[in-house]
């Protein structure tokens, strides 16, 4: 955090404290990108380069998307703080913002807690055949619509054919392996493996899957293999992901807006609440999004009309084994705590 002014308006001391608390927002391969620039009267909102992605977030929606979720995961802690925030959107790339957060009226506390943002966390396991009630469904809707978005519910069932066929291209592409095993802390000798990226247990590896990564993924091994059925095999240890029932939602969204990215990113926040609260977890597929082979077909899945695009696709479910019981993916604000 960059700080620019001695004098602030408002306690920026609390602001601090519920910002290490939103850092728990959901973030692409849990770089936590976002920066916040402590000012007179506001606070910017904006990211840090080092931490967004290159191959796996070519069109960098998904750094877009995770500030959306700390930003609405911001605004909820804060208001359970009894603060009174609000957001003035600013979006400008050349000098890595996304806007302000302002001193606002005082709003009634949103009904999603700081509890919930706690024990919020992703599954990416196998899924249960227990169906998602139409009513939480329809309520996803609702909460979308008020959002300016649509979210299009399609069965897994229909989208398996293009999760098969993206993770085939994601795990195909060497720049997004190698980004892949940079955010990867397969053991807990890792050194960051107690400040970010994605650990062993939340990517549901037993420890030979675990060492099995790390050799396919090392470039010399990726290369050699590549040719003789590697992606073929990575795309089939994936299968927990690509198999089972359920549903996916995707969040359609107009044009090419980044600014429009980052609200999108606030209703998955507002939407993976409010599931984790009736026991439902997500999980996040970007790649069905950024492989140019199965985007257009998931566009025409979903009904995409009028410049409607596909921003957002997470499978939405009930996981076979309880995933709070597993340890969470650090963040690196907890590890300072730790260490101090
Ligand atoms: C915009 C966005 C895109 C994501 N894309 C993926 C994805 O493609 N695959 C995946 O397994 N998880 C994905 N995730 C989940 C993150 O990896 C996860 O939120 C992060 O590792 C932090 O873990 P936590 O949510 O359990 O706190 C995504 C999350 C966000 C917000």
């Amino acid at each position: 955090m960059t700080e620019t002014d001695s004098t602030p308006t408002y306690p920026l001391d609390r602001l601090r404290r519920v910002a290490e608390t939103a850092a728990r927002a959901a973030n692409a391969h849990n770089t936590q990108p976002w920066d916040l620039r402590y000012r007179t009267d506001h606070v910017e909102l904006g990211w840090r380069a080092e931490y967004a992605l290159g191959p796996s977030d070519p069109s960098h929606r998904d750094l877009r998307l995770s500030l959306g979720t700390y930003l609405e995961t911001l605004l909820i802690c804060a208001a359970e703080a009894g603060m009174a925030l609000r957001f003035e959107p600013d979006y400008d790339a050349r000098t890595a913002r996304v806007g302000r957060i302002v001193p606002g009226e005082w709003l009634e506390p949103s009904t999603r807690s700081v509890a919930d943002v706690e024990a919020r966390r992703v599954w990416r396991g196998a899924w249960t055949s227990q169906q998602v009630p139409g009513a939480v469904i329809d309520r996803c809707l609702k909460t979308a619509e008020e959002a300016g978005f649509r979210v299009a519910v399609v069965p897994t069932d229909a989208a398996r054919p293009l999760l098969v066929r993206a993770y085939h291209w994601f795990f195909g592409h060497a720049g997004i392996a190698r980004e892949l095993l940079a955010w990867a802390r397969l053991s807990p000798r890792h050194p960051d493996y107690r400040r970010d990226g994605l650990n062993d247990v939340m990517l549901v590896l037993n420890k030979a899957e675990a060492a099995a990564m790390r050799t396919f993924f090392t470039p010399a091994v990726y290369r050699a293999l590549r040719p003789l059925g590697l992606v073929r095999l990575l795309t089939t240890l994936s299968s927990s992901a690509t198999s089972g029932d359920g549903i996916v939602m995707v969040v359609l969204g107009q044009g090419d807006d980044p600014a429009g990215e980052v609200e999108a990113g606030r209703l998955v926040t507002r939407l993976w609440l409010d599931l984790f609260r009736d026991g439902i977890y997500v999980h996040p597929q970007s790649h069905v999004i950024d492989c140019p082979g199965t985007v257009g077909e998931l566009a025409r899945l979903c009904g995409a009309r009028g410049g409607e695009r596909p921003l957002v696709f997470f499978r939405v479910g009930y996981p076979t084994v309880d995933p709070s019981a597993r340890p969470r993916h650090p963040r690196r604000g907890e590890a300072a705590t730790t260490a101090s």
